[in-house]
């Protein structure tokens, strides 16, 4: 039987290079100067992310897979879905767990996995198209803020979001992307979204600041991606990686903070950008939750919470909600 996979193209690379450059002049622009965490995830990024997942201080892979393993019958037999439509799906490698257990359910008939990695989406969707013969496979290249309206219709869809990929999100943007999400579900639609907790400190920012050191290569990739995409001239080595928890907005932050007074150039943009010594580029937010505070915002969009999963220590939380 050979795997019935299908791929929508919604992201060209014209667009994406179009982004890059509206994004890195608009970021580099401002003081405090800032990136989007998106640009972490060219080939090297998406590698380095995928060690991250199994260093002794990230937590949130492991604890989200646990939690999975244990709920994802619950979830399949209170969804009853059909359909699961995965968005930010990257590997999708948790994510076979939600189909081993929607399989099992007996309800299983295709996966919408949506990602902006064409090449990262074209490899999940064979492989699962593979191993699960008879599910239909239509993978999406989109962006989860952006392109939402193009997740085909159908009765009996739940959509999952992942990872505590939504704590890369501000709380404005958190805020729009629940309404747009509450808008293209069905009433009685679900979301299941992983979260990671708040908890102290120490725990946190040893997640973002490793000690073999990966995380500040993961960090000081963007600056390359950069300059292979923007020919910029970046020298990543001059730039220390910095992980800090901010309280205030309950998140962790990672910078990038210039060791010298330097000056960078980038051709594309037709720019040059002056660092101060010690100066600070934000590349990445993380937003830690509590479960109540992730269920109130997801009630305020229009859904309902109807379960919630943590593991034993509550570093993480997964919740099912329902549209009203
Ligand atoms: C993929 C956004 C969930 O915020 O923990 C890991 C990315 N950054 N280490 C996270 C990340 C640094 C990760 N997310």
């Amino acid at each position: 039987m050979t795997a019935d996979v299908r791929i929508d193209v919604h992201l060209t690379v014209e667009d994406l290079a179009e982004q890059l450059r509206s994004d890195v002049h608009t970021g580099l622009s401002q003081r405090p100067r800032r990136l989007p965490p998106k640009w972490f995830y060219d080939a090297r990024g998406s590698e380095l992310f995928d060690r991250i997942t199994r260093l002794p201080e990230y937590y949130p892979t492991r604890t989200e897979r646990r939690i999975l393993a244990a709920g994802a019958q619950d979830v399949a037999a209170i969804s009853d879905a059909k359909t699961l439509v995965e968005l930010g799906s990257g590997s999708s490698e948790k994510t076979r767990l939600l189909l081993d257990a929607m399989r099992a359910h007996g309800t299983l008939a295709r996966f919408v996995p949506l990602d902006v990695s064409e090449a990262a989406l074209r490899e999940a969707s064979a492989q699962i198209g593979t191993a699960y013969p008879g599910l239909e496979v239509h993978g999406l290249v989109a962006d989860f803020t952006r392109h939402l309206d193009r997740v085909p219709n159908g009765a009996g869809r739940l959509f999952a979001f992942l990872g505590g990929t939504i704590g890369n999100l501000e709380p404005e943007e958190r805020a729009r992307f629940f309404g747009e999400l509450r808008a293209v579900l069905h009433p009685g639609e679900r979301l299941l979204i992983g979260a990671d907790l708040v908890k102290d400190p120490g725990t946190l920012v040893a997640a973002y600041d490793d000690a073999a050191g990966v995380t500040a290569e993961f960090n000081r990739n963007v600056l390359r991606v950069l300059n292979n995409r923007l020919g910029a001239d970046f020298d990543p080595g001059s730039f220390d990686h910095v992980a800090r928890w901010d309280p205030d907005n309950s998140w962790i932050e990672m910078l990038l903070r210039s060791t010298r007074a330097q000056t960078v150039t980038i051709p594309e943009l037709e720019m040059t950008v002056e660092f101060e010594d010690g100066e600070e580029l934000r590349t990445e937010i993380s937003a830690k939750f509590t479960a109540e505070r992730l269920g109130a915002e997801l009630a305020e969009a229009g859904f309902t919470r109807e379960h919630r999963w943590t593991d034993p220590a509550g570093a993480f939380a997964l919740l099912l909600a329902v549209a009203d």
